[in-house]
């Protein structure tokens, strides 16, 4: 029996993440979690401790990681156009928010898993034969890839300087229940739900490496067992899938025509594709994905926002007020 302390756990994959857990172990989970906007109370399992706060407060964390034998760190500011509109809380949660975990993994010598992104190696052509691995260089484009990018540094160099225990993990694009339908998939979910239609930036042709969430979160549970410290380990699913043929897939599964949505202005400095080689973390650590039909684990998570409307329509109106500003 472990004590976990896991930031973020009322977030999609932290939320997925807990469940998870406690699904399969006995060990016992305390969620750290602000509750902002993108954080649901509905999301925490009722068998985990949710403490509501923030990864900022330096004394709240000491007191949380001194009662914990491995923290998961999953707490982020994650929506690149937020971090278009204002950059700061990315600045604060994910960089500053970082560096007081560390400070208090390193006081109390406690197992610390880094939850970080693809997007740190910037993007590639659609035609580049190319994938990332853990070697591609730093080249992150948006203000949530370079504060993901910073919070990674800051790991390998308390990693490095200080001798903290510590594991990153850099995934794609995750799909599944319980994510904030600001995010693509469940924006257009939840927007044919609701007889608005479909968005899709500039002309679709942007290439995103889809994982369903209990694929990351297996793998991050097998980095945490047998993962080397100090190591990266990229998460990825041979996923790919251009933008204009997800959401015409869901307007099919969904009994629409294919082509009954609008484009929209493009995001700004918008990447174009990510492909992940997770050739490392198969090979090393013996990790598969299990959610291998796309097609199957859409219908799913479509099911689940189907099932679960209670717990997302409070958002729609604000969500899409959101968007209608930036004329998307
Ligand atoms: P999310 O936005 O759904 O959840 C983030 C959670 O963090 C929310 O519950 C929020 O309330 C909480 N939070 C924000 N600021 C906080 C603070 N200062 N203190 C405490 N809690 C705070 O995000 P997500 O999609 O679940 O992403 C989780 C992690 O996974 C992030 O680190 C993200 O960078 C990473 N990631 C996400 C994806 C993806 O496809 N969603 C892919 C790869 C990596
Ligand atoms: O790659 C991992 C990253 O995936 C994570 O680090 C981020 O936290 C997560 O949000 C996600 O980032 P993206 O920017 O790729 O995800 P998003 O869901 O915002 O958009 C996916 C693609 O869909 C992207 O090319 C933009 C496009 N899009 C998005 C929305 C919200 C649309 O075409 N229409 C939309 O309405």
């Amino acid at each position: 029996m472990r004590r976990i302390l896991v930031t973020g756990g009322a977030g999609f994959i932290g939320a997925n993440f807990v469940r998870l857990v406690l699904d399969t172990s006995d060990d016992r989970v305390t969620v750290l979690d602000a509750l902002t906007y993108a954080g649901n109370r509905e999301s925490v399992d009722a068998r985990a401790k949710l403490v509501v706060g923030s990864i900022t407060d330096a004394a709240l964390v000491d007191q949380l990681v001194a009662e914990a034998d491995l923290v998961v760190h999953f707490a982020a500011e994650s929506h690149n156009d937020n971090s278009l509109n204002d950059p700061s809380p990315f600045i604060t949660t994910n960089l500053v928010g970082t560096y007081t975990l560390l400070e208090a993994v390193r006081r109390h010598g406690v197992r610390y898993h880094h939850i970080s992104t693809d997007e740190v190696y910037g993007d590639l052509e659609l035609d580049d034969p190319a994938r990332f691995t853990e070697a591609t260089p730093y080249n992150p484009s948006s203000p949530y890839s370079a504060s993901k990018a910073g919070s990674d540094l800051l790991v390998r160099a308390w990693v490095r300087s200080f001798g903290v225990q510590a594991t990153i993990s850099n995934c794609s694009n995750n799909y599944g229940p319980y994510q904030h339908i600001e995010k693509f998939i469940p924006r257009q979910i939840t927007n044919v739900l609701s007889g608005i239609r479909p968005k899709l930036y500039g002309a679709g042709a942007n290439v995103r490496d889809w994982i369903h969430v209990t694929d990351h979160n297996l793998a991050v549970l097998r980095i945490i067992e047998a993962g080397r410290i100090g190591e990266t380990y990229l998460i990825g699913a041979d996923g790919e899938q251009d933008n204009k043929s997800v959401v015409e897939l869901i307007l099919t599964l969904m009994g629409q025509s294919a082509d009954a949505y609008d484009h929209v202005t493009d995001r700004a400095g918008h990447d174009m594709r990510y492909a992940i080689d997770s050739t490392k973390l198969r090979e090393e650590l013996g990790w598969q994905p299990s959610y291998r039909d796309f097609e199957a684990g859409l219908a799913a998570t479509i099911d689940w926002y189907r099932a679960n409307e209670a717990w997302w329509r409070p958002l729609k109106a604000a969500t899409e007020a959101k968007y209608a500003k930036a004329g998307q």
